[in-house]
Protein backbone atom coordinates (compact mmCIF):
# COMPACT_ATOMS: atom_id res chain seq x y z
CA UNK A 1 0.00 0.00 0.00
CA UNK A 2 0.87 3.07 -0.57
CA UNK A 3 0.81 6.74 0.57
CA UNK A 4 -1.20 7.99 -2.28
CA UNK A 5 -3.75 5.10 -1.71
CA UNK A 6 -4.36 6.28 2.15
CA UNK A 7 -4.97 9.85 1.00
CA UNK A 8 -7.58 9.00 -1.73
CA UNK A 9 -9.62 7.08 1.15
CA UNK A 10 -9.15 10.13 3.62
CA UNK A 11 -10.06 12.68 1.24
CA UNK A 12 -12.55 10.35 -1.08
CA UNK A 13 -15.78 12.87 -0.63
CA UNK A 14 -13.38 15.70 -1.84
CA UNK A 15 -12.04 14.07 -5.36
CA UNK A 16 -12.31 16.77 -7.39
CA UNK A 17 -13.08 19.22 -5.34
CA UNK A 18 -9.73 19.08 -3.28
CA UNK A 19 -8.28 22.20 -5.66
CA UNK A 20 -11.35 24.63 -4.15
CA UNK A 21 -9.27 27.13 -1.68
CA UNK A 22 -11.49 29.63 0.00
CA UNK A 23 -8.76 31.31 1.79
CA UNK A 24 -5.70 32.99 -0.08
CA UNK A 25 -3.91 31.43 2.62
CA UNK A 26 -3.49 29.04 5.87
CA UNK A 27 -2.08 29.40 9.00
CA UNK A 28 -1.32 26.80 12.11
CA UNK A 29 0.45 26.10 14.51
CA UNK A 30 1.14 22.64 16.66
CA UNK A 31 3.77 21.85 19.56
CA UNK A 32 7.07 19.71 19.39
CA UNK A 33 7.23 16.20 21.44
CA UNK A 34 8.88 14.32 23.32
CA UNK A 35 8.43 10.73 24.37
CA UNK A 36 8.82 9.08 27.28
CA UNK A 37 8.07 5.66 25.65
CA UNK A 38 10.08 5.59 22.56
CA UNK A 39 8.64 4.63 18.98
CA UNK A 40 11.62 2.61 17.56
CA UNK A 41 11.38 0.57 14.45
CA UNK A 42 8.77 0.15 11.72
CA UNK A 43 6.41 -2.36 10.73
CA UNK A 44 5.76 -0.25 7.42
CA UNK A 45 8.68 1.76 6.27
CA UNK A 46 6.30 3.67 3.29
CA UNK A 47 3.29 4.37 5.88
CA UNK A 48 5.59 5.00 8.78
CA UNK A 49 3.69 2.18 10.56
CA UNK A 50 5.45 1.61 14.06
CA UNK A 51 6.36 -1.97 15.10
CA UNK A 52 4.92 -0.73 19.04
CA UNK A 53 2.68 2.24 20.36
CA UNK A 54 4.42 4.98 22.05
CA UNK A 55 3.64 8.02 24.80
CA UNK A 56 4.87 11.50 24.19
CA UNK A 57 4.46 14.61 26.34
CA UNK A 58 3.73 17.93 24.01
CA UNK A 59 6.32 20.91 24.68
CA UNK A 60 3.69 23.71 25.58
CA UNK A 61 4.23 26.71 23.21
CA UNK A 62 7.42 25.02 21.61
CA UNK A 63 6.59 23.96 17.81
CA UNK A 64 5.89 25.33 14.35
CA UNK A 65 3.80 27.54 13.18
CA UNK A 66 3.05 27.38 9.37
CA UNK A 67 1.63 29.66 6.64
CA UNK A 68 0.57 27.91 3.44
CA UNK A 69 -0.86 29.65 0.04
CA UNK A 70 0.01 29.21 -3.21
CA UNK A 71 2.78 30.66 -5.23
CA UNK A 72 1.21 32.98 -8.19
CA UNK A 73 2.99 32.22 -11.36
CA UNK A 74 5.73 29.78 -9.63
CA UNK A 75 7.87 27.69 -11.26
CA UNK A 76 8.11 25.43 -7.83
CA UNK A 77 7.54 25.64 -4.33
CA UNK A 78 8.84 27.93 -2.31
CA UNK A 79 9.82 26.79 1.20
CA UNK A 80 10.84 29.72 4.06
CA UNK A 81 12.40 28.25 7.37
CA UNK A 82 12.52 31.33 10.24
CA UNK A 83 12.33 33.66 7.55
CA UNK A 84 15.41 31.54 5.40
CA UNK A 85 14.31 30.43 1.74
CA UNK A 86 15.53 26.91 1.80
CA UNK A 87 17.30 25.61 -1.13
CA UNK A 88 15.38 23.63 -3.84
CA UNK A 89 17.77 20.96 -3.52
CA UNK A 90 18.22 20.15 -0.29
CA UNK A 91 17.38 16.89 1.93
CA UNK A 92 14.76 19.21 3.91
CA UNK A 93 13.11 20.47 0.26
CA UNK A 94 13.10 17.31 -1.18
CA UNK A 95 11.29 15.42 1.85
CA UNK A 96 8.67 18.62 1.90
CA UNK A 97 8.02 18.56 -1.71
CA UNK A 98 7.58 14.87 -2.05
CA UNK A 99 5.09 15.26 0.66
CA UNK A 100 3.09 18.11 -1.25
CA UNK A 101 3.19 16.14 -3.99
CA UNK A 102 0.55 13.93 -2.54
CA UNK A 103 -2.19 17.09 -2.16
CA UNK A 104 -0.99 18.63 -5.26
CA UNK A 105 -4.55 19.40 -7.01
CA UNK A 106 -2.29 19.63 -10.50
CA UNK A 107 1.14 19.61 -11.57
CA UNK A 108 1.55 23.28 -11.91
CA UNK A 109 0.20 23.82 -8.14
CA UNK A 110 3.15 25.17 -6.39
CA UNK A 111 3.01 26.23 -2.62
CA UNK A 112 4.54 28.44 -0.79
CA UNK A 113 5.05 27.30 3.43
CA UNK A 114 6.53 29.96 5.71
CA UNK A 115 7.44 28.23 9.14
CA UNK A 116 8.42 29.80 12.07
CA UNK A 117 10.15 27.28 14.45
CA UNK A 118 10.00 28.07 18.45
CA UNK A 119 11.62 24.30 19.48
CA UNK A 120 14.88 25.78 21.02
CA UNK A 121 17.38 25.81 17.64
CA UNK A 122 19.38 22.18 17.53
CA UNK A 123 18.08 20.60 20.64
CA UNK A 124 17.41 17.43 19.34
CA UNK A 125 13.56 17.66 19.61
CA UNK A 126 12.07 16.74 16.19
CA UNK A 127 10.87 19.59 14.53
CA UNK A 128 10.19 17.40 12.14
CA UNK A 129 6.83 16.15 14.36
CA UNK A 130 5.62 19.76 14.43
CA UNK A 131 6.34 20.78 10.93
CA UNK A 132 4.50 18.03 9.91
CA UNK A 133 1.83 18.36 11.93
CA UNK A 134 1.51 21.94 12.03
CA UNK A 135 1.63 21.71 7.88
CA UNK A 136 -1.20 18.87 7.76
CA UNK A 137 -3.37 21.28 9.70
CA UNK A 138 -2.60 24.25 7.52
CA UNK A 139 -3.59 21.83 4.70
CA UNK A 140 -7.16 21.08 6.24
CA UNK A 141 -7.97 24.93 6.79
CA UNK A 142 -6.37 25.40 3.08
CA UNK A 143 -8.42 23.31 1.59
CA UNK A 144 -11.47 23.52 3.82
CA UNK A 145 -11.13 19.52 4.55
CA UNK A 146 -12.94 19.92 8.25
CA UNK A 147 -11.41 16.41 8.87
CA UNK A 148 -11.48 15.12 12.20
CA UNK A 149 -8.03 15.16 14.77
CA UNK A 150 -7.81 10.89 14.33
CA UNK A 151 -7.16 11.59 10.36
CA UNK A 152 -5.22 14.62 10.12
CA UNK A 153 -3.28 12.33 12.75
CA UNK A 154 -2.83 9.62 10.21
CA UNK A 155 -2.24 12.29 7.69
CA UNK A 156 0.81 13.64 9.84
CA UNK A 157 2.00 10.26 10.44
CA UNK A 158 2.29 9.85 6.36
CA UNK A 159 4.99 13.44 7.13
CA UNK A 160 7.08 12.03 9.81
CA UNK A 161 6.03 9.13 11.95
CA UNK A 162 6.19 10.96 15.50
CA UNK A 163 4.29 13.97 13.66
CA UNK A 164 0.91 12.31 14.32
CA UNK A 165 1.60 12.54 17.84
CA UNK A 166 1.91 16.40 17.38
CA UNK A 167 -1.43 17.52 17.01
CA UNK A 168 -2.58 18.06 20.85
CA UNK A 169 -1.17 19.69 24.02
CA UNK A 170 -0.25 17.40 27.02
CA UNK A 171 -0.01 13.53 27.26
CA UNK A 172 -0.54 11.89 23.63
CA UNK A 173 -0.22 7.89 22.88
CA UNK A 174 -0.16 6.72 19.43
CA UNK A 175 -1.44 3.25 18.64
CA UNK A 176 0.43 1.18 17.14
CA UNK A 177 -2.39 -0.19 15.08
CA UNK A 178 -2.70 -3.79 13.38
CA UNK A 179 -4.19 -2.99 10.25
CA UNK A 180 -1.93 -3.15 6.66
CA UNK A 181 -3.70 0.45 5.64
CA UNK A 182 -2.64 1.61 8.86
CA UNK A 183 -6.06 3.66 9.11
CA UNK A 184 -5.94 2.17 12.54
CA UNK A 185 -2.88 4.05 13.75
CA UNK A 186 -3.04 7.08 15.04
CA UNK A 187 -2.11 9.42 18.33
CA UNK A 188 -5.07 10.58 20.44
CA UNK A 189 -4.72 12.78 23.79
CA UNK A 190 -4.78 11.43 27.37
CA UNK A 191 -6.94 13.36 29.28
CA UNK A 192 -4.83 13.41 32.27
CA UNK A 193 -2.63 16.91 32.87
CA UNK A 194 0.33 17.17 35.14
CA UNK A 195 1.14 21.25 35.76
CA UNK A 196 3.99 20.54 37.49
CA UNK A 197 6.11 18.79 35.15
CA UNK A 198 9.30 20.15 34.08
CA UNK A 199 11.56 19.28 31.01
CA UNK A 200 15.03 20.45 30.32
CA UNK A 201 16.62 20.46 27.16
CA UNK A 202 20.85 20.79 27.42
CA UNK A 203 22.32 21.19 24.01
CA UNK A 204 25.75 19.21 23.50
CA UNK A 205 26.10 19.33 20.16
CA UNK A 206 24.23 21.46 17.02
CA UNK A 207 25.76 19.55 14.16
CA UNK A 208 22.85 18.02 11.62
CA UNK A 209 23.48 13.84 13.03
CA UNK A 210 25.30 11.83 10.64
CA UNK A 211 22.61 8.91 10.80
CA UNK A 212 18.83 10.15 10.39
CA UNK A 213 16.47 8.26 12.71
CA UNK A 214 14.46 6.83 9.45
CA UNK A 215 18.08 4.88 9.27
CA UNK A 216 18.97 4.05 12.49
CA UNK A 217 15.67 2.20 12.89
CA UNK A 218 15.17 0.47 9.72
CA UNK A 219 18.93 -0.76 10.68
CA UNK A 220 18.18 -1.95 14.24
CA UNK A 221 15.25 -3.67 13.23
CA UNK A 222 17.30 -5.27 10.64
CA UNK A 223 20.44 -6.15 12.53
CA UNK A 224 20.09 -5.94 16.50
CA UNK A 225 19.18 -9.63 17.98
CA UNK A 226 18.07 -8.09 20.44
CA UNK A 227 15.23 -5.92 18.84
CA UNK A 228 12.64 -8.47 18.94
CA UNK A 229 12.51 -7.82 22.99
CA UNK A 230 11.63 -4.42 22.48
CA UNK A 231 7.75 -4.64 22.08
CA UNK A 232 7.74 -6.55 25.37
CA UNK A 233 9.63 -3.73 27.05
CA UNK A 234 7.22 -1.16 25.43
CA UNK A 235 4.24 -2.60 26.70
CA UNK A 236 5.92 -2.73 30.30
CA UNK A 237 6.42 0.96 30.14
CA UNK A 238 3.72 1.95 28.91
CA UNK A 239 1.66 0.59 31.49
CA UNK A 240 4.16 2.03 34.05
CA UNK A 241 3.53 5.61 32.41
CA UNK A 242 -0.09 5.07 32.43
CA UNK A 243 0.29 4.13 36.06
CA UNK A 244 3.07 7.41 36.95
CA UNK A 245 0.42 9.97 35.47
CA UNK A 246 -2.90 8.36 36.77
CA UNK A 247 -1.30 8.27 40.13
CA UNK A 248 0.85 11.06 39.76
CA UNK A 249 3.89 9.26 40.68
CA UNK A 250 6.75 11.37 39.46
CA UNK A 251 9.43 8.66 40.41
CA UNK A 252 7.80 5.95 37.82
CA UNK A 253 7.43 8.29 35.79
CA UNK A 254 11.16 9.99 35.49
CA UNK A 255 12.78 6.02 35.88
CA UNK A 256 10.60 4.61 33.14
CA UNK A 257 11.25 7.15 30.53
CA UNK A 258 14.89 7.08 31.21
CA UNK A 259 15.00 3.29 31.18
CA UNK A 260 13.17 3.17 28.20
CA UNK A 261 15.31 5.62 26.13
CA UNK A 262 18.46 3.64 27.19
CA UNK A 263 16.90 1.05 26.44
CA UNK A 264 16.67 2.04 22.99
CA UNK A 265 20.21 3.53 22.66
CA UNK A 266 21.07 -0.39 23.84
CA UNK A 267 19.51 -1.89 20.86
CA UNK A 268 21.37 0.87 18.86
CA UNK A 269 24.55 -0.04 20.10
CA UNK A 270 23.66 -3.58 19.22
CA UNK A 271 23.13 -2.83 15.13
CA UNK A 272 26.01 -4.12 12.93
CA UNK A 273 27.72 -1.32 12.43
CA UNK A 274 26.90 -0.15 16.08
CA UNK A 275 25.15 3.50 15.74
CA UNK A 276 26.19 5.40 19.15
CA UNK A 277 24.26 9.06 19.15
CA UNK A 278 26.01 9.84 22.74
CA UNK A 279 29.40 11.74 23.05
CA UNK A 280 31.62 12.96 26.01
CA UNK A 281 29.15 15.24 27.27
CA UNK A 282 26.12 13.05 26.97
CA UNK A 283 27.74 10.61 29.44
CA UNK A 284 29.10 12.75 31.57
CA UNK A 285 25.74 14.86 31.88
CA UNK A 286 23.96 11.02 32.30
CA UNK A 287 26.59 11.03 35.47
CA UNK A 288 25.37 14.15 36.82
CA UNK A 289 21.82 13.48 37.01
CA UNK A 290 22.73 10.01 38.36
CA UNK A 291 24.95 12.35 40.99
CA UNK A 292 21.92 14.67 41.63
CA UNK A 293 19.99 11.59 42.12
CA UNK A 294 21.83 10.05 44.76
CA UNK A 295 21.50 13.03 46.70
CA UNK A 296 18.04 13.00 46.64
CA UNK A 297 17.09 15.25 43.76
CA UNK A 298 14.84 14.04 41.82
CA UNK A 299 15.77 14.58 38.23
CA UNK A 300 15.71 12.22 35.11
CA UNK A 301 16.73 12.21 31.55
CA UNK A 302 15.93 10.74 28.19
CA UNK A 303 17.92 11.15 25.15
CA UNK A 304 16.14 10.73 21.47
CA UNK A 305 18.24 10.19 18.38
CA UNK A 306 21.11 12.66 19.07
CA UNK A 307 23.50 13.55 21.42
CA UNK A 308 21.47 16.03 23.23
CA UNK A 309 19.46 15.09 26.80
CA UNK A 310 16.25 16.16 27.92
CA UNK A 311 16.13 16.39 32.02
CA UNK A 312 12.66 15.95 33.48
CA UNK A 313 11.50 17.02 36.99
CA UNK A 314 9.49 18.87 38.91
CA UNK A 315 8.69 22.29 39.56
CA UNK A 316 9.86 22.05 43.32
CA UNK A 317 13.10 20.81 42.10
CA UNK A 318 13.47 23.68 39.26
CA UNK A 319 15.81 25.52 41.58
CA UNK A 320 18.64 23.30 42.13
CA UNK A 321 18.11 21.70 38.95
CA UNK A 322 18.83 24.67 37.18
CA UNK A 323 21.94 25.48 39.10
CA UNK A 324 23.64 22.58 38.34
CA UNK A 325 22.71 22.87 34.55
CA UNK A 326 23.19 26.82 34.09
CA UNK A 327 22.60 26.06 30.12
CA UNK A 328 19.58 24.08 31.28
CA UNK A 329 16.11 25.58 28.88
CA UNK A 330 13.14 25.05 31.01
CA UNK A 331 9.84 24.30 29.38
CA UNK A 332 6.71 24.03 31.21
CA UNK A 333 4.28 21.49 28.87
CA UNK A 334 1.45 22.11 30.83
CA UNK A 335 1.53 26.06 32.27
CA UNK A 336 3.30 27.44 28.80
CA UNK A 337 -0.25 25.89 26.57
CA UNK A 338 -0.48 28.48 23.46
CA UNK A 339 -4.25 29.01 24.33
CA UNK A 340 -5.68 29.41 20.97
CA UNK A 341 -8.59 30.91 22.45
CA UNK A 342 -9.85 34.83 22.21
CA UNK A 343 -12.75 36.87 23.52
CA UNK A 344 -14.89 38.09 20.35
CA UNK A 345 -17.31 41.40 20.99
CA UNK A 346 -18.70 43.55 19.65
CA UNK A 347 -18.49 47.83 19.39
CA UNK A 348 -19.21 48.12 22.72
CA UNK A 349 -16.94 45.64 24.09
CA UNK A 350 -19.82 43.39 24.96
CA UNK A 351 -18.50 39.68 24.61
CA UNK A 352 -20.31 38.09 21.38
CA UNK A 353 -18.30 34.34 21.45
CA UNK A 354 -15.01 32.95 21.22
CA UNK A 355 -12.49 32.43 18.16
CA UNK A 356 -9.09 30.91 17.44
CA UNK A 357 -6.57 32.73 17.90
CA UNK A 358 -5.09 32.29 14.21
CA UNK A 359 -8.70 32.61 11.95
CA UNK A 360 -9.62 35.57 14.28
CA UNK A 361 -6.14 37.42 12.49
CA UNK A 362 -6.81 36.66 9.31
CA UNK A 363 -10.50 37.97 9.39
CA UNK A 364 -10.13 40.55 11.41
CA UNK A 365 -12.57 40.27 13.98
CA UNK A 366 -12.92 42.64 16.93
CA UNK A 367 -11.77 40.81 20.08
CA UNK A 368 -10.63 41.88 23.06
CA UNK A 369 -6.78 42.79 24.04
CA UNK A 370 -4.48 44.39 26.26
CA UNK A 371 -1.76 47.11 25.99
CA UNK A 372 0.32 47.71 29.35
CA UNK A 373 2.34 50.74 29.32
CA UNK A 374 4.97 50.62 32.34
CA UNK A 375 6.66 54.39 32.66
CA UNK A 376 9.08 56.01 35.59
CA UNK A 377 10.40 59.45 36.56
CA UNK A 378 13.97 59.71 35.87
CA UNK A 379 16.22 62.71 35.53
CA UNK A 380 12.98 64.89 35.28
CA UNK A 381 11.83 63.30 32.31
CA UNK A 382 8.71 60.62 32.06
CA UNK A 383 9.81 57.50 30.15
CA UNK A 384 8.58 54.17 29.06
CA UNK A 385 9.50 50.82 28.76
CA UNK A 386 9.44 49.47 25.62
CA UNK A 387 10.42 46.26 24.77
CA UNK A 388 11.64 44.76 21.53
CA UNK A 389 9.39 41.28 20.22
CA UNK A 390 11.23 38.22 19.91
CA UNK A 391 12.11 37.10 16.22
CA UNK A 392 9.66 34.07 16.95
CA UNK A 393 6.22 36.09 17.40
CA UNK A 394 3.78 35.10 14.66
CA UNK A 395 3.13 39.04 13.86
CA UNK A 396 5.12 42.03 14.17
CA UNK A 397 8.20 39.92 14.59
CA UNK A 398 11.36 42.34 16.03
CA UNK A 399 9.28 45.60 15.92
CA UNK A 400 9.82 47.44 19.25
CA UNK A 401 6.48 48.07 21.15
CA UNK A 402 4.95 49.14 24.56
CA UNK A 403 5.89 47.20 27.40
CA UNK A 404 3.30 44.43 27.30
CA UNK A 405 0.58 43.43 25.51
CA UNK A 406 -1.90 40.01 24.84
CA UNK A 407 -5.19 38.90 24.77
CA UNK A 408 -7.21 37.59 28.05
CA UNK A 409 -8.68 34.12 28.07
CA UNK A 410 -12.23 33.34 27.63
CA UNK A 411 -13.62 33.61 31.07
CA UNK A 412 -10.16 35.33 32.24
CA UNK A 413 -10.89 38.93 33.65
CA UNK A 414 -8.71 41.61 31.31
CA UNK A 415 -6.37 43.10 34.80
CA UNK A 416 -5.73 39.57 35.46
CA UNK A 417 -4.26 38.45 32.04
CA UNK A 418 -2.49 42.20 31.45
CA UNK A 419 -0.66 41.36 35.07
CA UNK A 420 -0.42 37.57 34.06
CA UNK A 421 1.73 38.19 30.77
CA UNK A 422 3.22 41.03 32.62
CA UNK A 423 4.55 38.43 34.54
CA UNK A 424 5.19 36.14 31.79
CA UNK A 425 6.97 38.41 29.45
CA UNK A 426 8.88 40.84 31.36
CA UNK A 427 9.27 38.79 34.91
CA UNK A 428 7.76 41.08 37.08
CA UNK A 429 4.80 42.23 39.27
CA UNK A 430 3.04 44.95 39.59
CA UNK A 431 -0.20 47.32 40.51
CA UNK A 432 -1.44 48.03 37.15
CA UNK A 433 -4.68 51.09 36.61
CA UNK A 434 -6.76 50.91 34.05
CA UNK A 435 -7.13 54.28 31.74
CA UNK A 436 -9.47 53.16 29.05
CA UNK A 437 -9.82 51.29 25.87
CA UNK A 438 -9.83 52.08 22.37
CA UNK A 439 -10.78 50.36 19.11
CA UNK A 440 -8.75 50.64 16.10
CA UNK A 441 -8.36 47.92 13.06
CA UNK A 442 -4.73 47.74 10.91
CA UNK A 443 -3.21 45.28 8.69
CA UNK A 444 0.05 43.85 10.05
CA UNK A 445 2.54 44.48 7.47
CA UNK A 446 3.72 41.52 5.41
CA UNK A 447 1.95 38.75 7.29
CA UNK A 448 -1.32 38.98 5.38
CA UNK A 449 -3.24 39.34 9.26
CA UNK A 450 -5.03 42.17 10.84
CA UNK A 451 -5.59 43.36 14.19
CA UNK A 452 -8.97 44.00 14.90
CA UNK A 453 -8.82 44.65 18.84
CA UNK A 454 -10.68 46.14 21.93
CA UNK A 455 -8.00 47.43 23.30
CA UNK A 456 -8.04 47.88 27.33
CA UNK A 457 -4.89 50.49 28.21
CA UNK A 458 -2.95 50.03 31.63
CA UNK A 459 -0.29 52.02 33.30
CA UNK A 460 1.74 51.08 35.64
CA UNK A 461 4.36 53.48 37.52
CA UNK A 462 7.70 52.05 38.30
CA UNK A 463 10.97 52.97 40.10
CA UNK A 464 14.35 53.29 38.89
CA UNK A 465 15.11 50.22 40.78
CA UNK A 466 12.61 48.10 39.12
CA UNK A 467 14.22 44.77 38.25
CA UNK A 468 13.25 42.93 34.52
CA UNK A 469 13.44 39.73 33.91
CA UNK A 470 12.62 39.68 30.20
CA UNK A 471 11.53 36.04 28.54
CA UNK A 472 13.84 34.65 25.58
CA UNK A 473 10.99 33.25 24.04
CA UNK A 474 8.67 36.19 23.96
CA UNK A 475 11.27 39.66 24.09
CA UNK A 476 14.88 39.55 22.76
CA UNK A 477 15.44 43.29 24.30
CA UNK A 478 13.92 46.42 26.20
CA UNK A 479 14.63 49.96 26.94
CA UNK A 480 13.21 53.05 28.61
CA UNK A 481 12.90 55.96 26.63
CA UNK A 482 11.90 59.33 26.90
CA UNK A 483 8.33 60.23 25.52
CA UNK A 484 10.04 63.05 23.53
CA UNK A 485 12.36 60.67 22.24
CA UNK A 486 10.02 57.73 21.21
CA UNK A 487 7.54 60.37 19.79
CA UNK A 488 10.16 62.29 17.21
CA UNK A 489 11.38 58.46 16.54
CA UNK A 490 7.94 57.34 16.06
CA UNK A 491 8.03 59.82 13.31
CA UNK A 492 11.43 59.24 11.84
CA UNK A 493 11.65 55.64 12.04
CA UNK A 494 7.61 53.99 12.40
CA UNK A 495 8.78 50.77 10.42
CA UNK A 496 10.56 50.11 13.32
CA UNK A 497 7.65 50.02 15.71
CA UNK A 498 4.26 48.19 16.03
CA UNK A 499 1.21 49.23 14.05
CA UNK A 500 -0.75 49.90 17.44
CA UNK A 501 2.00 51.81 19.51
CA UNK A 502 1.57 55.56 18.71
CA UNK A 503 -2.42 54.83 19.39
CA UNK A 504 -1.25 53.20 22.68
CA UNK A 505 0.93 56.76 23.09
CA UNK A 506 -1.72 58.92 22.20
CA UNK A 507 -3.74 57.31 24.86
CA UNK A 508 -1.23 57.15 27.53
CA UNK A 509 -0.27 60.81 26.79
CA UNK A 510 -3.82 61.81 27.04
CA UNK A 511 -4.05 60.53 30.51
CA UNK A 512 -0.94 62.71 31.60
O1 LIG B 1 9.31 10.44 13.68
P1 LIG B 1 10.79 10.32 13.53
O2 LIG B 1 11.16 9.62 12.29
O3 LIG B 1 11.48 11.65 13.69
O4 LIG B 1 11.36 9.37 14.74
C1 LIG B 1 11.32 9.71 16.09
C2 LIG B 1 12.24 8.82 16.87
C3 LIG B 1 12.48 9.21 18.32
O5 LIG B 1 12.43 10.62 18.49
C4 LIG B 1 13.87 8.73 18.72
C5 LIG B 1 11.49 8.52 19.26
C6 LIG B 1 10.09 9.11 19.34
O6 LIG B 1 9.18 8.33 19.65
O7 LIG B 1 9.90 10.33 19.14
Amino acid sequence: MQKQDVIKEILKQFTGVKSSVTLPAAYAWAPANLALCKYWGKRDEELNLPMTSSLSISLGNRGTFTRISYVAAGVGDIYVVNGKEVAAGSEFAKRLRAFLDLFRPNKQAFYLVETESTVPIAAGLASSASGYAALVLALNKFYNWNLAKKELSVLARLGSGSACRSLWSGFVEWYRGERSDGMDCYAAPLTLGWPELRIGTLIFSHQAKKISSRQAMAQTVATSKFYPMWPCQVEVDLQKIHQAISTQDFVLLGSTAEHNSLAMHALMQSTLPPIIYSNSDTIAAMQRVWELRHAGIEVFFTQDAGANLQLLFLANEEHIVQSAFPELEIIRPFFDMRSEQLILVDETDREIGVGEKLPVHVNGQLHRAFSVVLWRRHNGNIEVLLQQRSKHKYHSANLWSNSCCGHPRPGEDVLAAAMRRLHEEMGVTMPLREVGTFLYRAELPGSGLYEHEMDHVFVGECSTQLALKPNRDEVQAFSWMTIDRLLADLNENSQQYTVWLPQVMAFFLSTK
